[in-house]
């Protein structure tokens, strides 16, 4: 096998290379990766010179650099996304751009016959808040911030393609992933790297969102399964089930940091914020996949990784593109 991941040097896209480097031996690995602000090759740097992977910088819009990565691999894989809802809310543009139509050069280079699969990784986030139970993959789409809807978008082409061309498209829909590499303006990374230096954690609203926070490692693992087992044509929800409250994710890391629950500190709310995400998993659970960290092990993994791996965001943390941005994100909230 050999496969063409873009968006492989961001967080899950740098676990899923990890991980079938080490699950699938004999597969080979091209990453094409645009380099964005949350694109770090650092993230990469223990297999940068493993035969079996090579690094591309490119943009997924850009067709002639989709077509000469994309040459001699079976499978595309894409994470290359705008990812933080955040800024999707201060600039939407860029989200539109690469998350629809950079799938589009993708879907069109699988139509051509240049890869046999399109496996979209998408979200959660295009279901929009669920009150109560979970949505299932035939649940409608309700996007609320510019970020879902451009994923919302995709996945609908993505879709289209299949019904149209039979373009053999895969799509999953994750949860929030927690764990190694994850850029820290993401609240998990944002939250514990703040409270390992004593700065307040801005809490959004009354802080009662619930999220399904999954460990990284367990959503690889899904959309691995949903590569080979899957179904051209077929959406597979990827949630482990570990609901928590912000506020109580806020605490718990706190408590396990040995830190003060005065370092939480409510900030106006985020416009047009989710109240609650859930999915059901049942049909990828049906292919075989389950998940190995209930909540609690997924936030005390992650936190021993933060507080272990200070070389990895303190950089990131001190540059002025990283300030910039958290000036203009939470000064005036
Ligand atoms: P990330 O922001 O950490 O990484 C995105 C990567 O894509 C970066 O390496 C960036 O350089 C690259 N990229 C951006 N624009 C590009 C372009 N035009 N061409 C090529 N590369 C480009 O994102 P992530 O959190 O790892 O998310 C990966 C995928 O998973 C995204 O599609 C996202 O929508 C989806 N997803 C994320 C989560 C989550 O909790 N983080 C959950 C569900 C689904
Ligand atoms: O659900 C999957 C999605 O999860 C992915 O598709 C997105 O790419 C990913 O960014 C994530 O979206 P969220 O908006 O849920 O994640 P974020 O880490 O930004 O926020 C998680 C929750 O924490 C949310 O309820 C908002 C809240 N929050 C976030 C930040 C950054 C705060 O309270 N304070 C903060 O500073």
């Amino acid at each position: 096998m050999r496969l063409l991941v873009t968006g492989g040097a961001g967080f899950i896209g740098s676990n899923f290379i990890h991980l079938l480097l080490s699950e699938r031996p004999d597969w080979h690995i091209v990453n094409l990766d645009k380099l964005t602000y949350a694109g770090n090759l650092e993230n990469l740097r223990d297999v940068k010179d493993d035969e079996r992977y090579r690094f591309v910088k490119g943009d997924i819009c850009d067709e002639a650099a989709v077509a000469q990565a994309v040459g001699g691999c079976d499978a595309i894989v894409n994470f290359a996304a705008e990812t933080h809802v955040d800024r999707s809310i201060m600039e939407p543009d860029a989200f539109l751009r690469t998350d629809i139509l950079g799938t589009r050069v993708l879907l069109d280079a699988a139509r051509q016959g240049k890869a046999d699969t399109l496996l979209q990784v998408s979200t959660d986030e295009v279901y929009g808040s669920i009150a109560q139970g979970a949505a299932d993959e035939t649940f409608s789409l309700n996007a609320s911030s510019p970020y879902a809807a451009s994923k919302a978008g995709a996945d609908m082409l993505c879709l289209s393609y299949w019904t149209t061309y039979s373009t053999p498209v895969v799509i999953t829909r994750g949860v929030n992933n927690i764990g190694p590499y994850q850029y820290p303006e993401k609240v998990l990374p944002l939250f514990v790297t703040n409270a390992l230096d004593d700065i307040p954690l801005p809490l959004y609203g009354d802080g009662m969102q619930v999220r399904d926070y999954t460990f990284v490692d367990d959503h690889c693992r899904g959309i691995l399964l949903a590569l080979e087992k899957g179904q051209p044509g077929e959406v597979y929800n990827i949630g482990a089930g570990n609901e928590m409250r912000n506020i109580e994710m806020a605490r718990f890391l706190l408590a396990d940091i040995g830190k003060p629950e005065s370092l939480i500190q409510h900030v106006k709310d985020r416009p047009g914020h989710d109240r609650r995400y859930a999915v059901d998993s049942a049909k990828l659970r049906k292919l075989g996949w389950e998940p190995h960290y209930d909540a609690a092990e997924a936030l005390r993994a992650t936190i021993r990784w933060y507080a272990d791996n200070r070389w990895w965001w303190e950089p990131l943390k001190s540059r002025d593109l990283y300030r910039d941005y958290y000036r203009r994100q939470y000064e005036q909230r």
